[in-house]
């Protein structure tokens, strides 16, 4: 059972932990090990502390246990991420429905993201048209956007 919560403090060192463990196994494969390291302590559980008081931080419970989270932050979504164990059960789409909700109630009429090349395909899936390619310091990203 999927259940999207608001982020509380306590849960930054898993959300931390499932976000680096997809850096390390996934995304690193289309990335240099500099932009992989870049990546990787980026998102220390600290990160998560500041960015909470700024932004909207979710988190995806499967089965009561931490399995992904995301982040709405004025029309843009970032830092999406499902712990592998999980993946394909449906969190990440669950995560992005919430988000866009979320976006629409605050009067956003579209939202968008930077894709990892990974993820690109699931974006397209639910919806996300690519807008360009670009290339940042964490490598190539692809600026996607959704009308809501
Ligand atoms: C991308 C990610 C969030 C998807 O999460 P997930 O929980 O596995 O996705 P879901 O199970 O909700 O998938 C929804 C649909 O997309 C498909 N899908 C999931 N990941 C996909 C991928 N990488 N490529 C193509 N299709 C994908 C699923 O098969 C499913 O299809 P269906 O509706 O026909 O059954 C997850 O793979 C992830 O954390 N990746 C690593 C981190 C990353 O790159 N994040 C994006 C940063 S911008």
């Amino acid at each position: 059972m999927i259940k999207i919560k608001k982020f509380k403090k306590g849960d930054e060192r898993k959300l931390s932990y499932l976000s680096r463990k997809c850096i390390v196994l996934i995304n690193s494969k289309d990335i240099t090990k500099k932009e992989t390291a870049i990546l990787y302590n980026h998102f220390t559980p600290g990160r998560f502390i500041q960015d909470a008081k700024r932004f909207k931080i979710y988190v995806a419970e499967y089965n009561n246990k931490i399995a992904g989270t995301a982040t709405f932050d004025e029309g843009w979504i970032r830092a999406v991420f499902v712990n592998p164990i999980f993946h394909e059960k449906g969190i990440g789409k669950e995560l992005m429905m919430h988000l866009e909700k979320i976006a629409k109630k605050f009067g956003f009429r579209s939202v968008n993201l930077k894709s990892s090349p990974f993820a690109k395909n699931f974006y397209n899936k639910i919806g996300y048209k690519k807008i360009k390619d670009i290339k940042g310091e964490v490598g190539h990203m692809i600026l996607m956007k959704k009308k809501l």
